[in-house]
């Protein structure tokens, strides 16, 4: 065993209302009561997150958001600052999602600015990096992690340290909202390349305690043997985080 608290986290990506989202949090507070085991998050759209936020305050569910800017303030027009997230109710923030970096030409060099910015606000940056079919099938998804990791944390690797509460997504880009699951063996193979990697560029007593979720085609069918890998932490749930009769069962995986 190790002393990585489990993390099961729900991206709801641009998907409910206020309303759904409010009554959804509520089933979430009811069917998730107990659960002691395991780090519960969510990560409404922005519209939502205030009302979800006081819904869920006191209780044991973390509230994130799905994206912000680096910058404090000023004429950025669409943008969300950190400092907002936080007077929202957010302790944490996703970072660098595949969707962002594919579809909205997010790059490493302004994922490493917003993990900067997020971690000086105050919030838990979910830094996310994955591989698409391409580049795992050309042999080079050690390459694209590394990079990712390397690019995306310039801000952190020159200050040579980390803090321990930031935490990993591995979200190989092929097995997301596809139906397509690494094979616990595969998310394993990449999840132990990431702790390797940490050891070596901060340290081995750090890299220990940074958990890192797995993410992609998560359903309650396939969470256990996810969990049971060595370097698997915890999930970040897509399409399954959307409604309790498949979300609660991955919440409480480990009763099953
Ligand atoms: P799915 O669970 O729908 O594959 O999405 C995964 C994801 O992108 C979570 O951030």
């Amino acid at each position: 065993m190790n002393e990585r608290r489990p993390m099961i986290a729900g991206n709801w990506k641009m998907n409910l209302n206020v309303k759904e989202s409010l009554d959804f949090a509520r089933t979430l507070l009811k069917e998730t009561a107990g659960v002691e085991e395991t780090d519960v998050l969510v990560a409404p759209p922005f519209t939502a997150l205030r009302a979800v936020g006081e819904t869920l305050a006191g209780s044991r569910i973390f509230l994130g958001a799905q994206n912000m800017h680096w910058e404090a303030g000023g004429a950025f027009t669409g943008e969300i600052s950190p400092s907002m997230l936080l007077d929202a109710g957010c302790s944490h923030v996703i970072l660098g999602h595949s969707e962002r970096r594919s579809l909205f030409g997010e790059t490493n060099e302004m994922i490493d600015r917003k993990l900067g910015a997020a971690l000086q606000a105050g919030l838990i940056p979910i830094l996310c990096i994955g591989e698409t079919l391409e580049e795992r099938e050309g042999g080079r998804t050690f390459a694209v992690i590394e990079k990712q990791l390397e690019e995306s944390m310039k801000g952190l690797l020159k200050t040579g340290s980390m803090p321990d509460s930031v935490i990993l997504a591995y979200e190989p880009v092929w097995a997301i909202g596809t139906g397509k699951t690494a094979t616990p063996e595969q998310a394993q193979e990449v999840h132990g390349f990431i702790r390797k990697w940490l050891g070596r560029t901060f340290d081995p007593g750090l890299a220990a305690k940074i958990r890192i979720l797995y993410g992609g085609s998560v359903k309650p069918d396939n969470i256990s043997e996810l969990m049971a890998k060595e370097d698997i932490d915890g999930a970040l749930v897509g399409g399954a985080s959307l409604k309790a009769q498949s979300f609660v069962p991955i919440v409480k995986y480990a009763r099953i």
